[in-house]
């Protein structure tokens, strides 16, 4: 599942159906760091939730970045596991070396590093993979984001809220703002236009205001990874109908202040008003 923009998946229904199954339930999470339902965080209901802080996310850390997050024991411990940066079997130090001398099996382990492993003889080897880990300024970036959560999602709520009671275009049922604004974390904010040449007219009125729209988030059908595993264009027909002639992303984040905002708000308002 993805809580697609910040607005977060309906967490009980789906848990409830793949506890029933009997399937792990593993959510995309990339857009939705801080959406909650009530006052739960979305990803509590994901057996395994993906977060992302690359850029341009609401928690960003200096260009690349995640994290998972998960209440599943056995995933929980084969992540601490894997932060270790070796290998998930048994082994034991080699004999005679002076490094670990004296200390307590689970002390090294908290220890170890990439390189120790050449103190390290494996007995069995479990399972292999790959620790991507941030480094230490990415991290605090990270971690001084995380502590004002709360202030970056009020604040892109605010801008969505400010959009939602300014553009005229919403008076009219056909068109709307993507998702709830209480309870996402407003990493983006999605215009539905039904009509497609009035979209047409929003983005060229955007694009003379200097503001090139990027719209988001491209189907998976067109991206690199799931299509090596035989997706191709036209097999997500719902969301590519949306996708190329009903969405349009507006600006939203730290650096949309509100005279740039009112701007286009305005932009939007004249493509729209009939002239
Ligand atoms: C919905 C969604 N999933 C996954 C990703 C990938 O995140 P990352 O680049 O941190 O792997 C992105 C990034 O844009 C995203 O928007």
């Amino acid at each position: 599942v993805q809580s697609f923009g910040g607005s977060p998946y309906d967490g009980p229904k789906f848990r409830e159906f793949c506890d029933e199954e009997g399937i792990f339930l593993v959510e995309d999470s990339a857009h939705a760091i801080g959406a909650r339902i009530g006052n739960v965080p979305i990803q509590s209901y994901s057996h395994l939730a993906c977060l992302s802080f690359s850029t341009l996310k609401n928690v960003v850390t200096l260009g690349e970045g995640g994290a998972i997050v998960t209440n599943t024991p056995e995933f929980g411990e084969a992540a601490k596991k894997l932060v270790e940066s070796r290998a998930l079997g048994t082994g034991h130090t080699i004999e005679g070396d002076s490094i670990w001398k004296g200390t307590k099996e689970e002390d090294r382990r908290a220890l170890f590093r990439p390189g120790d492993a050449f103190d390290w003889s494996w007995l069995s080897v479990e399972e292999i993979g790959l620790t991507l880990r941030l480094n230490g300024p990415a991290a605090l970036m990270g971690s001084l984001q995380l502590d004002r959560l709360e202030t970056i999602i009020r604040k892109r709520q605010n801008q969505r809220d400010y959009y939602a009671s300014k553009l005229n275009i919403l008076r009219t049922s056909e068109n709307w703002l993507m998702g709830e604004s209480i309870g996402s974390s407003n990493h983006l904010v999605n215009l539905f236009i039904n009509d497609e040449k009035t979209r047409e007219k929003i983005l060229k009125s955007m694009d003379a205001l200097g503001y090139a729209p990027v719209i988001r988030y491209l189907p998976i059908s067109y991206q690199s990874v799931p299509r090596w595993f035989g997706l191709k264009p036209g097999m997500t027909p719902v969301y590519e109908n949306i996708f190329f002639r009903h969405l349009i992303s507006l600006p939203i984040g730290p650096r949309l202040t509100r005279s740039l905002q009112k701007k286009i708000i305005m932009a939007v308002n004249l493509a729209t008003s009939g002239f």
